[in-house]
């Protein structure tokens, strides 16, 4: 909904209680379009308007996409007794409500993870007709030979049922420990090891590089997480989704 009230949008985007954010507007401490607001009822445009607590802008969408460079050694979860998650590497001014990751990466795995708060958007994504592309950078363990590009077009069968689609296999220098850039167009459990398994190779390091049409920002360092605006977000799915 475009129009809420100050306070809700403060607990629901800022991830606050509704109290602390009351709290936050009675102290002065929160401006809407650079006006300090006291009211808590003070209705708001998530669509225009500018609102910041401390001095430091809120995003206010409501919905929030963020790309995350993501290091090895963190899980795909919300949450984890034994390691730092996805979530966990949110800065606190991204912070909100519901941060899920839209789609999994294993915890030895890098690279782009989407995080978002929008479970229909997600949905759509991960829905298995979307077919949205997903690259990948691999490092293996062996030299490989040119006819893998051609089993992994034919889709390789992984077993039971998981048949994968047709993939694109690139070499981008092969050796002793070649690198090969893949493309899938599924997210199966440990797909693309796997794939690379079911014809002699070890995966040694896998790196997500791009989704859909967007790729990992190349400034962006490792481990850390930036927000998405409306340009990306249609360059990741333009063309892939209904
Ligand atoms: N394929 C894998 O094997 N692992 C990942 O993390 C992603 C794709």
């Amino acid at each position: 909904m475009a129009i809420q009230r100050l306070d809700k949008i403060l607990s629901n985007q800022g991830n606050l209680s509704r109290k602390e954010g009351k709290v936050l507007i009675w102290q002065g401490k929160v401006t809407v379009n650079g006006v300090v607001v006291k009211a808590p009822d003070c209705k708001v445009d998530t669509q225009r308007d500018q609102v910041t607590v401390d001095g430091r802008p809120l995003s206010i969408r409501e919905h929030i996409y963020l790309m995350l460079h993501k290091p090895q050694g963190v899980v795909s979860a919300t949450e984890d007794t034994r390691f730092p998650t996805v979530v966990d590497l949110v800065p606190p001014q991204l912070r909100r409500k519901g941060l899920f990751p839209a789609g999994r990466l294993d915890k030895d795995t890098e690279g782009f993870v989407l995080i978002t708060d929008d479970g229909v958007f997600a949905h759509r994504i991960l829905a298995p007709k979307s077919h949205l592309p997903k690259r990948y950078l691999a490092v293996l363990d062996h030299p490989i030979t040119p006819d893998l590009a051609g089993e992994f077009a034919k889709g390789v069968d992984l077993g039971g049922e998981d048949q994968c689609s047709p993939a694109q296999l690139h070499i981008v220098e092969n050796g002793p420990q070649p690198q090969v850039e893949v493309t899938i167009y599924e997210g199966m459990y440990h797909q693309i090891k796997r794939m690379f398994e079911r014809f002699g190779y070890r995966v040694i390091y896998l790196k997500r590089l791009q989704i859909g049409g967007l790729p990992l920002d190349p400034q962006l360092p490792l481990g850390a997480c930036r927000e998405l605006d409306d340009r990306e977000l249609e360059q990741m799915t333009k063309g892939y989704l209904d």
